[in-house]
């Protein structure tokens, strides 16, 4: 029996948890198709998880096995020519933690038989005894790879036992600690893949008569939208016409299908040259879907289920916590501003990965909040494990519907910015704060600590937030000027300060990742105490200066910068006549009340590094040594 679920929501599965976890993209399908074109399609959608080596395994008279060092364009010319009929197959995509990125270590990797293939996402932690038990009667590697050892103790089970590869599966899982999603493929079961997760994201799309398997759901959004999220210590038994899901103990599970909210066109570059770019121009659409349905300011309106759920717990908090990595970070800190100023509740802002390794105290009403675009990024998800066991209420603020820390939250809400692909984040950062912003002001106004006329006023800005960020993007052209103006800077300097001094953190973030130039984000006036060292006159420094009540302040760092002859580029407000007296070079955005001044403020400086990046010939999607999900610790 198939149980359909209609709507994903932030729902409490049972889940476990992991240490650290390989981040690569898995790919599968078996039914009437060809398999081929469907995998690696899908390994293309999923090179975001990790591009150092790709591999493809299908049934065509055998078992065949393609794999080669780089990206999956380098695998589709490496084997033009090869007779790749097959009506199953299962792809690999791979970021290399343990064993260098080569052709021997990419996946599937291939049973001593030579019968078994399979693909694994994930870190076995005990391969090393495993291997040595393996060595000593008599096994061969062929690879530096704890998947290696993984396949041939499943291969060495099966034969000694006598029993057929899902027992063999099963058995050999028991024995094992640490992380994994495998799909496994078998000559003598031809139409089947043995798939298993313990920590590491498989979904499985249900199609007619055809089964699709991948790390998430965008390798089979043109052929289903139903699917099956996986839980940990599930095994899924998947042939062309049945989903059979089983625990380690041998125990049928009833799958819950998924429908899908989410467009082909989503996840498709639309005419961009970049899924940067178009992520970036996709912010008025996707700021509007997120408010839309929960911000109503003709009503004097906000309804968050998440948070009305759970608005006992925010109206007596006696301290939030945030817990993030990298920009998800960057929008907890804006949040601390905003959430202390306007629900008057302490707020600290925690990297996910020093919170999990100390021992922080937490206290009874003491609520986390988790932000996370992927909802898969390990520091986090490790974070919010170690403070449930205390007793926290974890509250996910994530933009993958369905991700692991969506699944281990209390409640949540979704950022509803569609699938990011782009690596550095753009789209899901102005989801992260139009969430933060609406939660904030539903929490002040419960708990009293916000007037009904700024109340209004701010749903009004934030209404106003999708046009504004439109018009602003307008202009994208002034700063790919800008951009090639300073694109030979080997550093920059990004400032700003109160609610813009994360946004400064945050230019900072995009122009390292995008562009590969060093870059510092500061509170301007802390400049003085350190990075003014560094100011010279062919030093970019970047001033995130929007009019608010720091704003003479800044202009003082402004000019304090000048005097060193430093060049400044200023992020600036619409009828500022001022600053762009003292600026090299200046980017208007429309007026805004300051406490949405993020929201607008950090578009040009996503729309700077981007156009950085590509002046100086770098891959924006796939910059070096980045993956999107960063599910090792
Ligand atoms: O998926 P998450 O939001 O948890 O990811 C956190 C960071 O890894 C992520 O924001 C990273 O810093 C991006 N590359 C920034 O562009």
């Amino acid at each position: 029996m198939i149980v359909i679920r209609e709507k994903s929501a932030f729902l409490i599965y049972p889940n476990s948890f992991l240490n650290s976890l390989l981040m690569c993209g898995i790919v599968g399908y078996t039914g009437p198709r060809e398999a081929y074109p469907i995998v690696i399609n899908g390994l293309k959608r999923l090179e975001y998880r990790g591009y150092d080596s790709t591999g493809v395994a299908l049934l065509n008279g055998g078992l065949k096995v393609y794999k080669k060092k780089g990206r999956v364009a380098d695998l589709e010319n490496f084997i033009i020519g090869e007779n790749l009929h097959s009506n199953i197959g299962i792809g690999h995509t791979r970021w290399a933690t343990h064993g260098e990125p080569n052709d021997r270590n990419a996946h599937p990797h291939t049973s001593a038989s030579g019968k078994l293939a399979m693909i694994h996402n994930g870190i076995i932690e005990n391969y090393a005894q495993i291997k040595k038990e393996l060595l000593n009667k008599g096994y061969h590697f062929t690879s530096d790879t704890d998947t290696e050892v993984l396949l041939n103790f499943i291969e060495d089970i099966k034969n000694n036992n006598e029993c057929n590869l899902e027992e063999a599966v099963r058995v050999a899982l028991k024995r094992i600690t640490g992380a994994y999603c495998i799909l496994l493929i078998d000559e003598d079961t031809p139409d089947t893949i043995i798939a298993a997760r313990k920590g590491s994201p498989l979904v499985i799309g249900v199609g007619k008569g055809e089964h699709f398997l991948g790390s998430d759901a965008t390798p089979m959004l043109e052929y289903t939208k139903e699917v099956v999220y996986v839980n940990d210590y599930e095994l899924a038994i998947v042939k062309p016409d049945e989903l059979i899901l089983k625990n380690l103990g041998n125990e049928k599970i009833t799958p819950f299908v998924t429908k899908l909210d989410m467009e082909l066109a989503a996840i498709e570059k639309g005419g961009y040259d970049h899924f940067m770019l178009k992520e970036i121009f996709e912010q008025p659409s996707t700021i509007y879907d997120c408010l839309r349905g929960r911000l109503d300011a003709a009503a004097g309106q906000i309804k968050m289920s998440g948070v009305d759920n759970n608005i006992e717990a925010f109206k007596n908090a006696s301290r939030i916590i945030i817990v993030a990595c990298g920009t998800s970070w960057h929008a907890g800190l804006v949040a601390e501003y905003v959430i202390e100023e306007l629900c008057r509740i302490p707020v600290e802002v925690e990297y996910a990965s020093e919170f999990r390794y100390r021992n922080p105290i937490i206290n009874k009403g003491d609520i986390i909040l988790a932000i996370s675009q992927s909802g898969e990024t390990a520091d986090t998800l490790v974070a919010i494990e170690n403070a449930k066991k205390q007793g926290a209420i974890i509250f996910g603020i994530v933009n993958v519907v369905g991700s692991s820390i969506a699944r281990m939250s209390d409640g949540g809400a979704y950022t509803h910015a569609g699938p990011e692909i782009g690596v550095a984040s753009t789209k899901a950062f102005t989801g992260q704060l139009a969430v933060l912003m609406m939660m904030a002001l539903q929490i002040g106004k419960v708990r009293g600590t916000i007037t009904n006329k700024l109340f209004s006023q701010l749903l009004f800005e934030l209404d106003a937030v999708p046009e504004k960020v439109e018009a602003l993007l307008k202009n994208a052209d002034q700063l790919k000027m800008i951009a090639e103006k300073y694109k030979d800077a080997t550093d920059a300097l990004f400032l700003g300060r109160g609610y813009n001094f994360p946004i400064a953190l945050e230019g900072a973030l995009k122009l390292k990742e995008i562009s590969y130039i060093h870059a510092e984000g500061y509170p301007a006036a802390e400049m003085k105490h350190g990075p003014i060292a560094l100011v010279t006159e062919i030093l970019p420094v970047v001033f995130v200066a929007t009019k608010d009540s720091y704003h003479e302040k800044i202009i003082s760092n402004m000019q304090e910068i000048k005097a060193r002859r430093g060049k400044v580029i200023a992020i600036i407000t619409e009828g500022d006549e001022v600053t762009p007296t003292l600026a090299d070079d200046v980017f208007f955005v429309p007026p805004a009340h300051e406490i949405m001044a993020p929201l607008l403020s950090c578009v040009p400086l996503q729309l700077l590094s981007y156009y950085m990046g590509v002046a100086k010939g770098v891959d924006v999607d796939k910059p070096r040594n980045l993956a999107k999900s960063v599910t090792v610790e």
